[in-house]
């Protein structure tokens, strides 16, 4: 059985699932007991990549990916508390996965109601098989003052949860099958002046995953508990299981009881409440049996709601002095950047003042930065992207893309023009394959796919390899470039993608002398092994990177000079119009 102690600790937390409001209200606890950044590390949902929420009067963004398994190993290994807000059809599946994935998981909050009962059946086998708390389902969370607040319990409005005084911990544990009567007896608690040491909101169906029992055995063990405040339901046998307990000698902290429902028992015919469990089917089963045992083991049992107020009263001896941190107003801003911004009217970039991220970097440096939107110290990547930078500034007026800015040149138009007539010739062929070359090399090594089955593949749909193939270099007349690169490969760890891509290469020459490894298939392979080796990169990284074309970026930007360059020599030597002549076309009726 887990220990609350062990999740007095600062959580690292994945929501399975997304519910704004809740989230929000675990950002604004994190907030007020004034942890420095969130603790919840990532959400799990599909059609994004992050959410904004509010931290404080400012604003975070939380990753969002669609799986677990796309998490680094180190994320996941981060990860001690989960939040399931998914529907109740996917909980169990979806917090298996969880308990099997998250090596460091130690609680698992299900909010779902109408969960199948056969479901929380195996997940209570799970739970007591890996040795994770798993709380609920149709949980409205667990608290630990100061350090997590797992779900909605405790309040969703940051005021409600500034006011509640539940930052601070404090020695009285609420256990509740009700969520509703969780937050209504915690502030009992703190209304009289006692404090929370933990709060926990078991949820009323037929099988909590998470028994009454269990959860008042965690509070016996929890050094900072000094007493127990238990909301029960007529239906099921739980609160036998307490009697024993306490009449065992297993639960010794003072306990104080209200089990709701007595009023069932002036129906004739028992009636079923809201929560799944809350039906007397037999008179052991009533609220006032249930009293009675728990009575007789020696607990205090309430009789009213109010003397469960009146019970604590009388154990305050000093009230505690409440701390209320505020959140002030905040607005939603139109955009986040995470590469820039203003600080006190200072524009910083990448986290540092701007005049100090210039003087401190160098272009490629600065480049390579801002397109992975972290600052980089990495002097390998940054001399690689340095040495790219340069070799693809131009490769003379032929190429498609030159051709284009000059005719736009000749043609009187202004450099933006020009300039984006030659970018926006940077595609599938000529320049922009560097993304997907690098698409397909992460591909195959995660596949495990060999060079021959990789080729074979692509032929037999009679597809166009990426960064393979070029209309001047062969085999037998290799492109300088790409000799230069694969020297300068030479110094980086691993090497797979390149090793893979040589081999491509290997096999398409035999079919086509000019289907070399190309300057983009060359480039793909070689800043995959960089990003891998020294900026520890996943494999799902890099193909996010691919997909957000961080690669083609380079190309783009280098070229940009040499398109620039070609644009203005036109226009120093202004030649006017071009215009092919007939022999330059062949007509073919
Ligand atoms: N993968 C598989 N087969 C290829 C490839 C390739 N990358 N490139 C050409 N072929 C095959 C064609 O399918 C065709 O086969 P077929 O004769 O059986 O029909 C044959 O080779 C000739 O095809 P072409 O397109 O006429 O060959 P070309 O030499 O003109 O192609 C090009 C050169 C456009 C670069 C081509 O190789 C290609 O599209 N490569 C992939 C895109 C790429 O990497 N571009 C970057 C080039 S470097 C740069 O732009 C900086
Ligand atoms: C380039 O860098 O533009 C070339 O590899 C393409 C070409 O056709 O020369």
């Amino acid at each position: 059985m887990v220990d609350i102690k062990i999740l007095r600790d600062n959580a690292n937390i994945v929501i399975l699932g997304s519910h704004a409001d809740v989230i929000q209200s675990m950002l604004d606890y994190d907030y007020l007991v004034g942890k420095s950044k969130p603790s919840i590390v990532a959400i799990i949902a599909s059609g994004r990549k992050q959410e904004r929420y509010f931290w404080g009067e400012s604003e975070v963004t939380i990753p969002v990916v669609a799986n677990l398994e796309q998490l680094s190993d180190a994320v996941r290994e981060s990860i001690t508390a989960a939040l399931n807000v998914q529907s109740a059809r996917r909980i169990l599946s979806s917090t298996t996965q969880a308990v099997e994935l998250l090596p460091n998981l130690q609680v698992v909050d299900i909010f779902a109601e109408q969960t199948p009962e056969s479901h929380s059946l195996d997940l209570i086998k799970l739970a007591a098989a890996k040795n994770v708390l798993i709380v609920g389902p149709a949980s409205v969370g667990v608290l630990i003052p100061g350090f997590m607040k797992l779900g909605a319990i405790g309040g969703t409005r940051h005021p409600q949860i500034s006011h509640a005084d539940i930052l601070e911990i404090g020695d009285t544990a609420v256990v509740s099958t009700s969520g509703g009567m969780v937050n209504e007896l915690i502030h009992t608690v703190t209304g009289v002046g006692l404090g929370i040491s933990f709060a926990m909101a078991l949820g009323g169906d037929r099988f909590p995953i998470t028994t009454p029992a269990q959860a008042l055995e965690l509070a016996e063990a929890d050094k900072h508990t000094k007493r127990i405040v238990y909301f029960g339901e007529l239906g099921g046998s739980d609160e036998y299981e307490i009697a024993q307990l306490i009449t065992g000698g297993k639960i010794t902290k003072e306990l104080i009881v209200y089990i709701a429902g007595t009023v069932a028992e002036l129906f004739e015919e028992p009636p079923q409440f809201g929560h799944a469990k809350a039906l007397a089917q037999t008179k052991d089963e009533s609220a006032s049996a249930k009293k009675e045992a728990l009575r007789k083991a020696g607990a205090i049992v309430a009789n009213t709601f109010s003397d469960v107020h009146n019970e604590l009263t009388k154990r305050v001896v000093e009230k505690r002095v409440v701390t209320e941190p505020k959140i002030g107003t905040r607005k939603r801003s139109m955009i986040v950047s995470h590469i820039s911004g203003e600080i006190d009217e200072n524009v910083v970039l990448l986290g540092k003042d701007l005049m100090e991220a210039v003087e401190n970097n160098s272009i490629a440096s600065l480049v390579l930065s801002m397109l992975l939107g972290e600052q980089v110290d990495s002097k390998k990547a940054v001399a690689f992207v340095d040495f790219v930078f340069k070799l693809l500034v131009d490769h003379g007026p032929y190429v498609s893309g030159a051709l284009n800015t000059i005719v736009s040149a000749r043609a009187g138009k202004d450099l933006i023009s020009s300039l984006t007539a030659g970018l926006m010739t940077i595609g599938p062929r000529f320049g922009g394959a560097i993304n997907s070359a690098a698409a397909e090399w992460v591909q195959a090594v995660k596949d495990d796919v060999t060079p021959q089955e990789f080729v074979e593949a692509f032929a037999k749909r009679g597809g166009i390899i990426p960064g393979i193939g070029h209309k001047k270099y062969t085999i037998d007349n290799p492109d300088p470039r790409v000799k230069a690169l694969k020297a300068f490969a030479k110094n980086t760890n691993g090497d797979q993608y390149l090793n893979f891509a040589l081999g491509v290469e290997a096999i398409t020459t035999t079919k086509k002398s000019n289907l070399i490894l190309n300057v983009d298939g060359t480039i793909a392979a070689i800043l995959l092994d960089i990003l891998e080796s020294e900026f520890n990169y996943s494999q799902q990284q890099l193909l996010e990177l691919s997909e957000i074309e961080f690669f083609n970026a380079l190309f783009v930007l280098s070229r940009s000079i040499g398109f620039t360059a070609h644009y203005l020599d036109q226009r120093r030597h202004d030649e006017g119009l071009l215009r092919l002549s007939p022999d330059d076309v062949r007509y073919i009726e």
